[in-house]
């Protein structure tokens, strides 16, 4: 059957990306074909037909779209474009180009980078769609005009000089202005729409990828102009975050083409408490971070206008580890006695995001710097990541029983784990480490964590890794804790009902059974919900090549 539609009827799917055709299929005995064409070799109809063939089935003629004059929100951004680019070579651009001059932009970064002008009206771009066939509605939900009191719509960007921002196929889905002069926000920014999400997107992916493939490296700035900069001095492995917190997709994105990430943030952001939270994100998903800071407080853009490139490649070569930047950051705090305990707080908290071995090499400095030896230090670590994963027994050695279950009854009533989102199989996982207690001696809790990771499942995983049955069920039974006992009993029944699959393995071995059945698991759930997105024409690059990987 066709993971695809889950039919045995003949179907099939193209997705086109700046690169290639992505294509995938079955045909009516439920053979799946995948294949990816670059763009030179085939054109689109061909492709299409060759999918039609090994699919087989005929192919209909488009009339039926072809009447259609709906024109859909990424044909709409691609006039708003046009309209601006063109409008930044019109003599109502001149303003525009001269601000771009005084910023040192030329002709050739105008083509290259898309940049254009909208003009000082309330209602150029509207009346431009408009005459192009475009609707009021597709304009606001563009997100290119604004309704007032009365129902009448005017131009988002009025009198600023454009920025285009496109998806990582290169199709524009948003746009910043920056203001070229008068009283206003320095820059404003396309709303989010049904096309464009602020935390899936970076600014210049598209042109920067294959850059950040060769050189194995990201940087990541903060403006449009920083990341404009630095393509123009060569470093087209440039992304700007659009003025946000850096979120995990945006992680997840960049972790697919790099693994290091260089952050050159203006130096007051680049101490904030987000801001560090955002780097370790990144770490977290498994890039080295490395933290540039640029002298006298300039940015990116500043720098590079006074300075040549090889200047900017010796700050990189200077740039500092995430942990020892923020080891710096905080370095003040920690002689400040009233600032401390914030400060190691701080510290520890991102600290246990991490992997031991990325912590490791910088053991010596966090234990001097908190007092602790490295072994209280490892401990403290794991009581964060245990008081996250709220099944921590940490019986604090004065405090009253009673206490403790007071103290917990009322945290849980916000943050109650939810156990309800934990599939059978993970709790089979769970079930099997509280049944086979010398499974404590052969896993660690990364292993765990790599494996459970973002589930419900993970935290109550870890915990009963970490101790031992009778100390938890002392614990659940004091708390009225009886979510993760029912979890448990729910896992054995899982486990009896493959009990088949495994019976007369070692302990070690039914885990490595469970592990597989989970991957698998989530291996089908993943196609479903990439077929699911396919059918919407949701489905992204990233997801497409995702796709490939099980095939
Ligand atoms: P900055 O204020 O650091 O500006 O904002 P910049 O990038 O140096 O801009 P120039 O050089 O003066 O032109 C950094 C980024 O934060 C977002 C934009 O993405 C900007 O590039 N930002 C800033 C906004 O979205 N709105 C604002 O009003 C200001
Ligand atoms: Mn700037």
């Amino acid at each position: 059957m066709c993971p695809f539609h889950r039919e045995d009827t003949p179907s099939f799917h193209v997705y086109p990306d700046s690169q290639n055709y992505y294509c995938f299929g079955c045909n009516r005995g439920g053979d799946i074909f995948t294949f990816t064409m670059e763009i030179e070799g085939l054109d689109f109809k061909q492709t299409l037909e060759l999918l039609a063939q090994r699919a087989g089935v005929e192919l209909e003629s488009e009339t039926r779209h072809e009447k259609s004059h709906a024109k859909d929100l990424y044909d709409v951004m691609n006039l708003a474009a046009k309209f601006f680019s063109d409008t930044l070579q019109n003599p109502e651009g001149n303003i525009a180009r001269e601000y771009a001059k005084r910023r040192l932009l030329t002709q050739d970064d105008f083509r290259n980078f898309s940049l254009g002008y909208s003009p000082n009206s309330w209602d150029s771009l509207t009346r431009f769609l408009k005459n192009s066939g475009v609707s009021e509605k597709q304009i606001l939900d563009a997100g290119l005009a604004i309704q007032n009191q009365s129902g009448g719509i005017y131009d988002r960007f009025r009198g600023r000089l454009i920025f285009p921002v496109k998806d990582i196929s290169g199709r524009v889905i948003a746009f910043g202005g920056r203001l070229i002069d008068g009283d206003g926000a320095k820059y404003i920014n396309s709303p989010e729409s049904q096309i464009y999400t602020k935390r899936r997107n970076l600014y210049l992916l598209n042109d920067a990828r294959n850059s950040i493939r060769k050189k194995s490296r990201a940087i990541l700035v903060e403006g449009y102009m920083d990341a404009l900069r630095l393509h123009k001095s060569g470093f087209q492995e440039s992304i700007a975050s659009l003025g946000t917190s850096l979120t995990p997709e945006q992680a997840e994105l960049l972790a697919r083409f790099s693994d290091t990430c260089y952050i050159c943030y203006d130096s007051d952001l680049a101490g904030q408490e987000a801001t560090i939270r955002g780097m370790y994100i990144l770490q977290e998903h498994g890039l080295a971070v490395r933290v540039i800071s640029i002298p006298e407080g300039k940015d990116p853009d500043e720098f590079l206008c006074a300075n040549e490139a090889k200047d900017f490649e010796t700050l990189i070569a200077d740039s500092q580890p995430l942990i020892l930047h923020h080891l710096e950051f905080l370095r003040e705090k920690f002689s400040t006695p009233g600032q401390f305990r914030n400060a190691e707080k701080s510290l520890l908290e991102n600290l246990s995001r991490l992997r031991y071995p990325e912590i490791e090499p910088y053991n010596t400095r966090i234990c001097a710097i908190l007092g602790v030896s490295p072994d209280e230090l490892h401990d403290k670590l794991r009581e964060i990541s245990h008081s996250k994963a709220k099944f921590t027994p940490e019986i604090q050695e004065q405090d009253s029983q009673i206490e403790v279950g007071k103290v917990e009854a009322e945290s849980e009533a916000q943050d109650l784990p939810d156990y309800s989102r934990i599939n059978k199989i993970e709790a089979g996982i769970c079930a099997l480490l509280w049944n086979f207690p010398e499974l404590r001696t052969s896993l660690d809790s990364q292993s765990l964590i790599d494996l459970l990771g973002e589930s419900e499942a993970c935290d109550l995983a870890v915990a009963i890794l970490t101790y031992d049955s009778a100390e938890m069920n002392q614990r659940w039974l004091l708390t009225g804790e009886v979510g993760a006992l029912s979890v448990i009993a729910q896992g054995e029944n899982f486990l009896r009902e493959i009990s088949s699959e495994l019976e007369n393995l070692e302990p070690l071995e039914k885990w490595q059974r469970m592990k597989k059945i989970l991957e698998e698991f989530r291996a089908i759930q993943r196609i479903q919900s990439i077929r699911e997105k396919m059918l919407h024409e949701r489905a992204s690059y990233i997801d497409m090549e995702d796709l490939k990987k099980f095939f």
